[in-house]
């Protein structure tokens, strides 16, 4: 059950006022999957640039329960030690909280020959299927029963073999479960129709220092050639930045403020948001690690056409913070969710804040602006759409209070923190606490 932790968000009322730097922290999608890699190692490694969120902690937690050994010492600093990793059936009840969860099967069953799993969870963002998983495994060899919403998969001898997979669509944790699963099978393993996903590349190389066989990342094919466990020697990772996060304060920058920095980015992971930012008429600047957002308070903002793609075209991830920055842009703007079906139910509550929009289907929606928001009592659906509904309220007139932040605290550190040392009035009220009710707001 959701507990329900809440934020009062004073809207700026479409002011631009806030002004400052924002440092951003490692890549949520590729922390989960190094940490999930550790079950390639022989003995261990460090990781640093780990992002403090709800997602790393259930994956420690997850990979202490099958027997690794996790030390965090320091902020965004995690050692690993797997000597004593022993268990290949993956709790229930952290893997259907975390979609991740699926990235760890293919190296236990490529380990131990063996894993049990349960459905994986994670955001409600439609359908998020398994076949390309259960197929692979099978092109490696390996035999699958299912046993209600349990599977367990065996290698036949106990070890994958190598194989082709052909993923009949671009799929980032396919890609990395089986780039995962190649390093230990017997033979060479070829992935067909990748992703590009900077995280993937970073993975792949992490995992090429400590032993691993691993070509062709950032392109269509890659290759793995299968070998031992892995030695991290007291070896440190450091992970990407999260371009999500960075294209998430751009965002903000762009609707809310005289001038944003947001450091410690690589702008070139970026390139889609800002070429589609700058169309729009934000005003951008980029340096080697950072992104510049100045507005004058005046300037108009022009409607566009968004598609989602996989890297490097727009990412979905940042297709609901872009559409509250469409709602604030002249004319008409046109989304299409190509990725995921179920991405576009937040906007039942935009609309309730004064946002005109018009949902085609379940991939696509009209959106007329600009129109001022007005604050609003709104649930996070998911988190995504919880983090655009921040932006949503941090624009309106008057005060917002947005439900269920547990979601937006599984992608995002502190963030009520760090939007408060730009200038915002944010406060948190625990789920726990009822007295700290919202006074003389709208409820709907
Ligand atoms: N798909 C299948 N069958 C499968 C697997 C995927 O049909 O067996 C489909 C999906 O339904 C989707 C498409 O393939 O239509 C692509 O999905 P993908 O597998 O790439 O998504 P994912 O790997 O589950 C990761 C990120 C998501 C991000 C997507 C796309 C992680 C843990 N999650 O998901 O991140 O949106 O790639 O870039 O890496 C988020 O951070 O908020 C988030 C949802």
């Amino acid at each position: 059950m959701i507990k329900d932790d809440r934020f009062i968000i004073a809207g700026l009322g479409g002011a631009k006022t806030l002004k400052g730097e924002i440092a951003i922290g490692g890549a949520k999608n590729e922390a989960l999957k190094v940490l999930a890699g550790s079950v390639l190692f022989k003995d261990g490694f460090s990781v640093e640039n780990i992002p403090e969120i709800e997602d790393v902690r259930k994956i420690i937690e997850l990979l202490e329960r099958l027997g690794v050994k996790v030390e965090h010492s320091g902020k965004n600093f995690y050692s690993l030690d797997t000597t004593e990793l022993k268990e290949f059936s993956l709790p229930a009840d952290i893997s259907k909280k975390l979609r991740a969860s699926i990235v760890i099967t293919g190296p236990l069953l490529a380990r131990f020959g063996k894993v049990i799993f349960p459905y994986p969870g994670g955001c409600v963002i439609g359908k998020r299927p398994i076949d390309m998983f259960l197929s692979g495994f099978r092109k490696m060899g390996a035999n699958i029963t299912e046993d209600g919403e349990t599977f367990t998969v065996e290698a036949a001898d106990g070890k994958l073999v190598g194989a082709e997979i052909f993923f009949k669509q671009q799929s980032v944790t396919s890609t990395e479960t089986f780039m995962m699963a190649g390093v230990l099978a017997r033979g060479v393993t070829v992935l067909k129709n990748c992703p590009v996903e900077p995280e993937i590349v970073s993975l792949g190389e992490w995992l090429n220092e400590c032993g691993a066989k691993i070509t062709g990342l950032g392109t269509s094919t890659i290759k793995i050639e299968g070998g031992d466990l892995l030695i991290g020697e007291g070896k440190t990772h450091h992970t990407l930045p999260d371009r999500i996060e960075a294209g998430s304060f751009i965002i903000l920058g762009a609707l809310a403020a005289s001038e944003l920095t947001v450091k410690n980015c690589h702008p070139d992971h970026l390139d889609a948001l800002t070429a589609y930012l700058s169309e729009a008429g934000v005003n951008i600047e980029t340096g080697p690690d950072w992104v510049k957002v100045t507005n004058s308070g005046d300037e108009k903002f022009t409607a566009l056409d968004v598609k989602t793609h996989e890297y490097p075209g727009f990412p979905t991830d940042l297709q609901a913070p872009f559409s509250i920055f469409l709602t604030q842009a002249e004319g008409q703007s046109y989304i299409f969710e190509t990725i995921f079906e179920g991405r576009l139910n937040y906007f039942d509550a935009l609309n309730r804040m004064g946002a005109k929009v018009k949902v085609l289907d379940s991939h696509r929606a009209i959106i007329d602006g600009p129109t001022p928001l007005s604050g609003r009592e709104i649930e996070s659906p998911d988190l995504r759409a919880g983090l655009a509904y921040v932006l949503a309220a941090i624009i309106a007139s008057g005060q917002s209070v947005v439900h269920n932040v547990e979601y937006i605290d599984r992608g995002y550190e502190e963030i009520e923190k760090r939007l408060v040392s730009l200038g915002l009035e944010v406060k948190r009220v625990s789920g726990d606490d009822k007295n700290e009710l919202c006074q003389c707001l709208p409820q709907n």
